[in-house]
């Protein structure tokens, strides 16, 4: 695997002081990436919708150290302070610091300066949704613009390409953050350019009635996570099912990017529900075993199936490594179905809270200083 591509270039330019602004998405994935090997390489491909509304916004101010300090060559440290929603978080800083040790050697750079993060996302804190794939991916996007000002010009592709790289170093699925509104992660044989080391944008014409596909996250637990994601991975190692599950994954992926193309949005319901369920199966059969989802989950999908032989509505669920639920449809049954959640659904809901949300189109900046 070719990484050498993403070591820095050298720099050209000295820049004292910089400030970037992004707001990246939150994904959520149809064919689900679970199982890992060393360094952060899926053990199957996934493709997500990227989100629009769930989001994080990170400000990343870089500040160079005065010579003396960047002297001390046998003192390399990667300095930073980390702030969320306005506080100081000394708690997130070792998942920070190991994500910077990661990157260290395709972003030197980062020794240079002291960083300063502030990040806030559009979703409570405490609403069960993994914010790692916003908030990794928007300070990848924050240090592609400090490297774009401080070496030779650097395409928008590259930009998205290496972003996506290092945000993978950090959280697997934040690969799939940086574009939209569909992201494929993982090398498979029929979808072109695809790589395990970065996401790709699904490179086929997608079918109208996926254009602007709603999905409203219903807020089953907005606990932590039972079981964090770095435990789950783990959990594929030796597990029984799991070499046939990457095997059903990569075919699974193949199936979607028809149905995709094709509009067979009763293949992609089947599909996408399968791999909800199939994703929870392998948490309920490793060793230790886990029930992540709650007795409302349950009620909340048996809803949504009588609602749809009910109503021939195209309504589906798909689920993260949680229990919260995140009902898709097609844009066109908006009006109907956020009626039914919002009446129906909702009752399941810890404090009646959801997000309504749609596809999006990836990354965004919102502010760019240097000087
Ligand atoms: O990116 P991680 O390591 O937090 O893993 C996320 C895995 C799932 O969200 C459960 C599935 C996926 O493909 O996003």
């Amino acid at each position: 695997m070719n990484t050498d591509q993403f070591l820095a270039k050298s720099q050209l330019k000295p820049i004292d002081k910089a400030s970037f602004t992004w707001q990246t998405p939150s994904n959520i994935a149809l064919v689900k990436y679970w199982g890992k090997s060393n360094p952060q390489i899926p053990k199957n491909a996934s493709i997500s919708f990227t989100l629009h509304n769930c989001h994080t916004i990170t400000t990343v101010d870089f500040a160079r150290k005065p010579h003396s300090e960047l002297d001390l060559e046998s003192e390399k440290v990667v300095t930073f302070n980390l702030f969320f929603e306005g506080k100081q978080k000394d708690d997130f800083k070792p998942k920070i610091a190991e994500f910077f040790k990661r990157i260290q050697t395709y972003c030197p750079y980062i020794f240079e300066y002291k960083m300063t993060i502030n990040s806030e996302n559009s979703f409570p804190h405490s609403s069960g949704i993994a914010s790692s794939a916003s908030g990794l991916s928007a300070i990848a996007m924050c240090l592609m613009s400090l490297e774009k000002e401080l070496c030779a010009e650097l395409s928008t592709e590259f930009i998205h390409k290496k972003a996506s790289f290092l945000a993978r170093l950090g959280s697997g699925s934040a690969s799939r953050s940086i574009e939209g509104p569909l992201v494929v992660w993982g090398e498979h044989s029929e979808i072109e350019g695809s790589s395990d080391l970065f996401g790709v944008q699904f490179p086929y014409k997608v079918h109208s009635v996926f254009e602007n596909y709603q999905d409203v996250i219903l807020l089953v637990d907005t606990g932590e996570k039972q079981v964090s994601s770095t435990v789950g991975h783990k959990l594929m190692i030796n597990h029984p099912f799991a070499e046939n599950r990457f095997k059903q994954a990569n075919e699974n992926l193949g199936t979607m990017s028809k149905i995709l193309q094709e509009g067979n949005i009763k293949d992609f319901i089947s599909l996408v529900e399968s791999e909800a369920l199939t994703l929870h199966a392998m948490m309920m059969t490793s060793n230790p075993y886990f029930i992540l989802m709650k007795p409302n989950t349950l009620e909340i999908i048996n809803k949504i199936w009588e609602y749809r032989s009910a109503e021939n509505s195209a309504i589906c669920f798909t689920l993260d490594a949680g229990a919260n639920v995140h009902v898709l449809f097609p844009e066109r049954e908006k009006e109907k179905v956020n009626e039914f959640i919002k009446n129906e659904l909702a009752l399941y809901c810890d404090n009646n809270q959801y997000l309504c949300d749609q596809v999006g189109v990836g990354a965004k900046m919102l502010l760019n200083e240097r000087y």
